[in-house]
């Protein structure tokens, strides 16, 4: 169990942040909630109350006996605001300590994560873009809002991301304190996700059990570590991460066609995605019927290998990263197919997870070995998605030559 303090911020997406509460407890976190006046205008004391099951801390002078403007920074594991408004970045950024939420911020040396929601124009606002990278500099992890409808008529970006996300995002923070420094603004990080699928007719499909979670999970901690995101998306039912660019894919072919448009500008090209080696060679038009006849074998084509032509195509300072699900056979161990599978696809990092028996496919929490094209071998053990992705990425950031130095 850990403590969170749970510092909302006062916009409408407060009452989002009731559902991350909601989340953030039933993984067993305590969670002091502390509300801005303002928040509280969104949101009242009784809801907060009743999801932490805990006292809310809403004003420097109750309870001051227990000093809680320093407690309550001290004691946190992590601290998450939610909405974090334009105002209340720029009262963070500059040390202001006027309310209970901006002093626990001060005392607070754990790490800080906030994840912003305001009108696009006050996100693109010099002071806030200035603001944002002063916390940033400072070692606080500022999420890009996401891109959608705001609260009137209007879309564009600065929409809270998703609780789903934020929740995610903490835990990771939590397994591991240092999981999303700020090391890759500036480069453009491809992930592809999901299953393809491969149509027999109009109603049916060749496909695969990948839920796209891992990938998905990549992508959510590459933006969150300042990276540019393309997420090709092969038939994933997950919200999108905040700050990435979803191209939603169906086949093999059209994923080859968006992994390769978007890889020629990538600094790193994740294949996350579990791609169908074979397609039906003929889709019908209409629905295959029975006809009380032996059904007709079904021919198929090989699709076209991604990530083959992503090594065929690398720039000299491109990272590409591959995903093996192996099982142990008597040909090998999941390892040994691992390391055979890295020299045979020439990528740079292989990705090896145990299939079979429930492991992997669909669930919250994967592990695996790291396998570098250089030797190097690096064991995740089972844990969320997100720390293996943090891992990857930190594999990925170690061998990106850096900006202005000479290729490899
Ligand atoms: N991959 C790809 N294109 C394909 C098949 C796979 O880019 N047509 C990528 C996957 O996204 C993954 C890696 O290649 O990153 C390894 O996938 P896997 O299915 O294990 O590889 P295969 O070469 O198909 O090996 P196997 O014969 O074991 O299926």
């Amino acid at each position: 169990m850990s403590r969170i303090v749970l510092g909302v911020g006062g916009g409408i997406a407060a009452y989002k942040v009731a559902d991350l509460l909601r989340k953030l407890t039933e993984a067993g976190h305590e969670v002091t909630v502390v509300p801005t006046a303002a928040a509280l205008e969104f949101v009242g004391v009784p809801t907060w109350a009743a999801l932490s099951h805990r006292a809310v801390a809403s004003d420097v002078w109750a309870g001051a006996q227990d000093v809680p403007h320093v407690r309550l920074g001290r004691e946190a594991d992590l601290v998450v605001v939610a909405p974090a408004t334009a105002d209340l970045l720029a009262r963070a950024a500059h040390g202001l300590a006027d309310d209970l939420l901006t002093n626990t911020l001060l005392t607070a040396r754990c790490p800080v994560l906030f994840a912003p929601a305001m009108h696009t124009e006050m996100w693109e606002h010099a002071a806030t873009v200035a603001n944002v990278g002063t916390l940033r500099g400072r070692g606080a992890i500022v999420l890009e809002p996401a891109t959608g409808r705001l609260t009137g008529a209007d879309t564009g970006k600065g929409r809270l991301p998703e609780p789903v996300e934020i929740a995610a995002l903490a835990e990771l923070l939590l397994h591991r304190a240092d999981a999303l420094p700020h090391d890759l603004a500036g480069r453009h990080v491809v992930v592809s996700a999901g299953g393809t699928r491969e149509p027999l007719d109009p109603v049916r499909f060749l496909g695969n059990r990948s839920s796209g979670r891992q990938g998905y999970a990549l992508a959510a901690v590459a933006a969150a570590r300042g990276a540019r995101v393309t997420l090709v998306a092969a038939n994933v039912e997950l919200p999108d991460p905040a700050g990435t660019e979803v191209v939603a894919v169906t086949g093999a072919r059209d994923l080859c066609d968006a992994v390769l448009a978007a890889a020629a500008v990538a600094d790193a090209v994740v294949m996350a995605a579990a791609v169908a080696d074979f397609r039906p060679s003929s889709a019908q038009d209409h629905k295959i019927k029975k006809d009380g006849s032996a059904p007709a074998p079904i021919a198929l084509s090989e699709n076209p290998d991604v990530l083959a032509e992503l090594v065929a195509r690398r720039r000299p300072d491109q990272v590409l990263v591959g995903f093996a699900a192996e099982t142990g056979d008597a040909a090998g161990s999941v390892l040994e197919h691992g390391r055979a599978k890295l020299a045979r696809k020439g990528c740079d990092l292989l990705v090896v997870n145990a299939v079979g028996d429930g492991q992997a496919f669909g669930r919250p929490d994967n592990a695996a070995v790291i396998l570098g094209a250089d030797g190097s071998e690096q064991a995740v053990g089972l844990g969320p998605k997100t720390v293996l992705a943090a891992a990857v990425c930190d594999a990925i950031a170690a061998r990106l030559v850096p900006p202005g130095a000479a290729t490899r």
